[in-house]
């Protein structure tokens, strides 16, 4: 009989810790549906201290998931654990996970705590988590750089105050892969009471081996992997969900262990993360990567036609790949379109919401003859964004663009209700179109990223563009999605634009209390 290996999901909080990918609420709960949906065991929405939008978009979550748990990051302080927990209080199950530093360079240099003291404040937050909710877990930040003696006290001291979860981070992605699985076993042996909670590892991919290290203090005996869709997360991010469950259910005789993720829901839930944040998916990425199933070389595509099994160790169904399945064209009908979009797990929150989503798919099936599941999802994307977000929106533009001349834009934008109409030349369209609308907004703002994706295969498909920004320390990404690239580029810019004004800043939870 297998065990079971919780899955613990971080991509609504540590995954947001990636530049510009801060999620709005409504943004958070459609990831979380989405999450529900693929199984995962505890879904780590935010970080409720971090600011009153953050705690309103995790109550938000905990209003509407059911199934799976639903967990607030507190620092080890009161009022931190005060926001979690009033936080998760909708949620029929909650976690609070709370933690603090526990390496010398972390409390000498940031917390400026002495070790008796970092213990004492563990043992106060865990006590103190517990009046909100029995599932408790406790991190000790940096584990990786942290003197076992000392690590194994801060546990056995947590334990002692009711922790029913420890989580072992590799904070700053230091370790390998044999050492961080001695690691593990050496807390599990030497930690007393240690048979009594779940161990937790939470794995960070400096030395890409944020997988790797996950799978190897799963081979110690860890039963909880933190990890992200996508491998989203702080620098360079953490442990990919996909990779780590993909990697337990394809070789149980190593790992020994299966999770309740329904794996045909990972690469749904990898499009809409990377939809959402506008971090685009390598194409060679494993599981989850455009190419991950698709066969190059002769001997390959022949070795896979007769038999399936010779180049790939799991299909691409299993993970959720659909061939680009068409799904509606210029005649269907609302009811059609409802109900395709039932089936793919979007629910619109209103009949107002789904006739204007139904108004903009019959103006793509104008200019697309066939649409796509990838369209669909795209064109909703669009749809969520709230009235009050778009203080900046587009009327019209249009773009001169010819052999040997200079290409021109000419843009009506409305301002807050007021139109504006302005000209920009350019070195190309789209440099024309970002400066016609800099001649009006005057945003000053640092554009970091310009990508454009095609949403489907051929040259009538939608250009997925996104645009990540950067003004006074801040960092927004904003998506457009067009069949005209240069329109999907202004969308793109007008969003991160509208973001950059409405949006709060958030603390970082690695900061010292
Ligand atoms: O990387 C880390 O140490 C964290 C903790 C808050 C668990 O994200
Ligand atoms: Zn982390």
């Amino acid at each position: 009989m297998n065990d079971r290996l919780y899955i613990f999901d971080t991509t609504l909080r540590d995954g947001e810790q990636s530049p510009g990918a801060a999620m709005t609420r409504e943004e958070k709960v459609r990831i979380a549906r989405q999450l529900e949906k693929l199984g995962v065991d505890i879904i780590e929405a935010g970080f409720a201290a971090a600011s009153p939008g953050d705690a309103e978009a995790i109550r938000a979550v905990a209003e509407v998931v059911r199934e799976s748990t639903v967990c607030s990051l507190a620092r080890a302080t009161e009022r931190d654990i005060q926001a979690a927990g009033d936080a998760i209080a909708p949620a029929p199950r909650k976690r609070i996970h709370t933690f603090i530093a526990t390496s010398p360079i972390h409390m000498q240099k940031k917390l400026r705590m002495q070790p008796e003291q970092v213990v004492e404040a563990a043992v106060a937050a865990v006590k103190f988590a517990r009046k909100f909710t029995d599932d408790v877990e406790f991190s000790a930040e940096d584990a990786v750089r942290s003197d076992m003696d000392f690590l194994c006290r801060v546990f056995e001291a947590a334990i002692k105050a009711g922790a029913r979860t420890l989580n072992v981070p590799d904070t700053v992605g230091y370790s390998i892969p044999n050492l961080w699985g001695d690691r593990i076993r050496e807390l599990i042996e030497r930690v007393e009471g240690s048979d009594t909670v779940i161990w937790s590892t939470h794995c960070h991919n400096d030395l890409g081996m944020a997988v790797a290290n996950s799978l190897a203090a799963v081979q110690a005996g860890a039963r909880q992997v933190e990890c992200t869709i996508n491998g989203l997360g702080e620098r360079a991010g953490n442990a990919s969900l996909e990779e780590v469950v993909m990697a337990v259910k394809v070789r149980p005789d190593v790992f020994g262990c299966d999770t309740r993720v329904d794996t045909r829901q990972i690469v749904p839930s990898s499009k809409l993360v990377s939809q959402i944040t506008g971090y685009p998916v390598q194409p060679n990425k494993a599981v989850v990567g455009a190419n991950a199933f698709a066969h190059e070389s002769g001997i390959h595509q022949d070795g896979v036609l007769k038999h399936r099994e010779t180049y790939e160790i799991m299909s691409a169904e299993s993970v959720g790949w659909t061939t680009n399945k068409l799904t509606l064209g210029k005649l269907s009908g609302r009811n059609a379109f409802r109900s395709r979009l039932e089936e793919l797990g979007i629910k619109l929150d209103s009949e107002e919401a789904l006739n204007a989503a139904f108004a903009r798919f019959k103006d793509l099936a104008d200019k697309k003859r066939e649409i796509f599941d990838e369209d669909l999802q795209a064109l909703v994307s669009d749809e969520a964004v709230t009235p009050e977000d778009e203080h900046l929106k587009l009327v019209s533009l249009r773009v001169a663009s010819e052999t040997g001349e200079v290409p021109h834009a000419r843009l009506v934008l409305s301002v807050g209700g007021v139109e504006k109409t302005s000209d920009a030349q350019g070195g190309g369209p789209v440099d024309a179109a970002f400066k016609a609308v800099e001649t009006v907004v005057q945003s000053a703002s640092e554009l970091l990223l310009y990508s454009v994706n095609s949403i489907t295969a051929g040259t009538d498909a939608q250009g997925e563009v996104t645009v990540r920004l950067s003004k006074g320390g801040r960092v927004v990404n904003g998506q457009g999605a067009d069949t005209d690239i240069v329109v999907a580029s202004v969308k793109a810019y007008l969003s991160a634009l509208n973001r950059l004004q409405s949006g709060a800043d958030r603390a970082h939870p690695q900061v010292s209390p």
